[in-house]
């Protein structure tokens, strides 16, 4: 049986309270009925610190905008546009919504560090494009970059193809040497 709930006493005490007070005895039971309130009381003051406590966290939600255009011909741009929310300003990964996701954005400066020093251009441009799908890209959390390109230009392939390079060149401008 559960007799608690914040802010009321358990009916219990509160039937024990009437059934004396017919009797006109009331001395012990205002003392429980103290004892109680105050516990009552401090369990409700603990229950507000928890909340307060947790209301504190920072939450995260990622939210789904429409598009910004950006100008084909910049990959910093659209880089900064679209990408360093997550990747981070400088491509190490720890853009503003990085820790809202499961996965961690990987550090895009280190991709020709870990493919031998050579920068894996046509893997990059793969997954921009949404050729090599990833967990992360390819879910509802994340837009495949290809699909969007191919909206925003009313299906302008050659511009899709410019987008892709020119943030491909822009994000092997980052690797570290
Ligand atoms: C919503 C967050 C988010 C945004 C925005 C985002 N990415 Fe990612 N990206 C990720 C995550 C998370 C991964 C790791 C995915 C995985 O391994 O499943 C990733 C992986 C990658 C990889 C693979 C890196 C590797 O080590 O293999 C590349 C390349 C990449 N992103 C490029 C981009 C580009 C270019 C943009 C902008 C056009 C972009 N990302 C925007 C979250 C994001």
């Amino acid at each position: 049986m559960t007799v608690l709930t914040v802010g009321s006493l358990p009916r219990y005490y509160t039937d024990l309270l009437y059934a004396v007070q017919d009797e006109g005895a009331l001395t012990p039971v205002e003392e429980i009925m103290r004892a109680c309130r105050s516990l009552w009381i401090s369990l409700a003051v603990v229950i507000a610190v928890v909340m307060m406590a947790s209301a504190q966290e920072p939450k995260k939600e990622i939210k789904h905008v429409p598009i910004k255009p950006t100008s084909a011909a910049s990959g910093q741009e659209m880089y900064k546009t679209y990408c360093a929310v997550c990747h981070g300003t400088d491509g190490k990964g720890s853009g503003p919504a990085a820790d809202a996701l499961k996965v961690p954005p990987p550090d895009l400066t280190a991709l020709a560090g870990k493919n031998g020093g050579k920068y894996p251009a046509l893997k990059v441009s793969a997954i921009i494009s949404g050729e090599e799908v990833l967990a992360a890209h390819g879910s509802k959390d994340m837009p495949i970059w290809g699909h969007l390109f191919w909206s925003m230009s009313g299906g302008h392939e050659g511009e899709v193809q410019q987008r892709i390079a020119n943030l491909n060149k822009y994000i092997e401008s980052l690797q570290k040497k």
